[in-house]
């Protein structure tokens, strides 16, 4: 019999501490988050000499660097992280990161790996059901801001047809909500209209889009002859959790000819759920929609939908070499419809999570997540001394406590976030809205309870004390 290779060996052992690693997160026995600098982090590893031993390190070392970094990494499945908007993954969607990682077909060709691709196929085929698109066309990416590119790509090739070649015309405007994420300003930027031409649509005090301002807009840029490239609408806004009015929105872009584009990268996952799938009705009027499954579908990272209500779109992002094209179908040329040559098989994280669990407890998870914002709202509104500025529609909240009834400033908010970071017993991230910097939580764990959101609250409450009275 062959010897055991040392990587299975290896492979045994890490999954085993795998199961201790994740056993521990969900039990709450480890520190949320530990923030230490990245570069005293590297030379306490003694990365450096690691990297360069010369007959490489062998598998004890290995398995301690492994433990390290289970050790050293922020727990997303602890039910104290309520902070960033990473989906807290089931372990089968990371075997499909192991599988990839084994097979490592790029795929840019069909042939160099046809699983892949097929997987990918049935992933987008169906985000674009859940949308009502029976005849639209999509592919996967690597994270939402790609998409966000990858759809404005799509969209200046419709809107300029020669833009491939001669660039933008002069005065292109991009329409957004301006709580729109940061990747879509990016996006002005990298496609050549500049940030500049991002005009940011009038919103009502919850900075939601108000459609009357987005029609009255597109009826002066049309009337000046000035060039649209797009709007895009936010389902959901990133920091608010807020969703634009997606049904005016669209009838307005379609009343004026201009392509709608969805950033649904965080909230178009409410589409399984029967109770929430209203947050984003009329979503099948846009021209194109990102959907991150590494978000709200318990898939690792990344995973991200971008999907065309139009059979052809996802062909005119590029203009493409015909040689290419000569004797192979399209479809059989991933390369062709993506930004990026080399992929990872991004499919199948999403694919095995949605195949394991069904889609039935998906949503379950989701409404979870989004009861468990509304829970936190009520207890937070029924106190004295905490200020919620938005009701929430989806699984994220901000407030801000005001012990005593004190105004704290912005420099103290953040303070009390580092307390509860540094004690590693609440994760929470802080976003800035209507001027002022508030604590904001993103409920991305099913597990999370409400005791959890309640032992938060009075952490919270006792810090700003101490904190407040401090800066008296
Ligand atoms: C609305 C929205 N769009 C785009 C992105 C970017 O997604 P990614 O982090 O996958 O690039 C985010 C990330 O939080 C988001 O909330």
């Amino acid at each position: 019999m062959e010897p055991t290779p040392p990587w299975t060996a290896l492979a045994d052992r890490l999954f085993a501490s795998a199961e201790a690693f994740l056993h521990r997160s969900r039990q709450e026995q480890d520190p949320v988050v530990q923030v230490r600098p990245p570069r005293a982090l590297m030379e306490s590893w003694g990365l450096p000499e690691l990297l360069r031993e010369p007959e490489g390190i062998g598998l004890e070392r290995v398995e301690q660097l492994v433990e390290d970094y289970w050790q050293a990494s922020t727990r997303v499945h602890d039910p104290r992280f309520v902070s960033h908007q990473v989906a807290v993954p089931h372990p089968i969607s990371a075997l499909g990161d192991f599988a990839h990682g084994l097979t490592n077909n790029g795929h840019a060709t069909y042939e160099m790996g046809p699983q892949a691709v097929a997987v990918e196929f049935a992933v987008v085929d169906w985000m674009l059901e859940k949308i009502g698109w029976s005849n639209g066309s999509g592919l996967l990416v690597h994270g939402g801001s790609i998409a966000n590119l990858s759809c404005l790509l799509a969209a200046r090739a419709t809107a300029f047809p020669d833009a491939w070649e001669q660039g933008v015309p002069a005065g292109a405007q991009l329409f957004v909500p301006s709580t729109c994420h940061y990747s879509v300003a990016r996006c002005a930027g990298i496609l050549g209209i500049g940030t500049d031409a991002v005009v940011a649509v009038p919103a009502d005090a919850r900075g939601v889009m108000i459609p009357s301002e987005l029609d009255a807009a597109l009826a002066a840029a049309r009337a000046a002859d000035a060039p649209i490239l797009a709007v895009v609408a936010n389902a959901c806004a990133t920091a608010t959790g807020l969703y634009d009015p997606l049904r005016a929105v669209g009838e307005i872009c379609q009343r004026h000819g201009v392509w709608l584009h969805v950033d649904g990268c965080h909230g178009a996952s409410v589409l399984i759920s029967e109770k929430w799938r209203h947050l984003v009705d009329g979503i099948e009027l846009a021209d194109s929609v990102c959907w991150d499954a590494h978000k709200m579908l318990g898939a690792s990272a990344l995973c991200a939908g971008v999907l065309f209500r139009a059979p052809d779109a996802v062909y005119r992002s590029f203009r493409q070499d015909g040689n290419y094209l000569a004797g192979t179908e399209a479809e059989e040329l991933p390369f062709l419809r993506s930004i990026e040559c080399t992929r990872s098989g991004l499919g199948l994280r999403a694919f095995l999570v949605l195949a394991w669990h069904g889609e039935a407890r998906l949503a379950a998870d989701l409404d979870r997540m989004h009861a468990n914002a509304r829970f936190l709202e009520q207890l937070l509104r029924a106190a004295e001394d905490f200020e919620v500025p938005l009701a929430p529609e989806s699984n994220i909240l901000l407030f801000r406590p005001r012990p005593r009834g004190q105004e704290l400033s912005d420099a103290q908010i953040e303070a009390i976030r580092r307390s509860l970071m540094d004690a590693g017993s609440f994760y929470l991230t802080a976003a800035n809205f209507a001027g002022r910097k508030w604590l904001r939580v993103t409920l991305m764990n099913p597990a999370t309870t409400e005791q959890h959101l309640q032992r938060m609250t009075e952490e919270v409450r006792s810090q700003a004390l101490e904190i407040g009275a401090a800066g008296d």
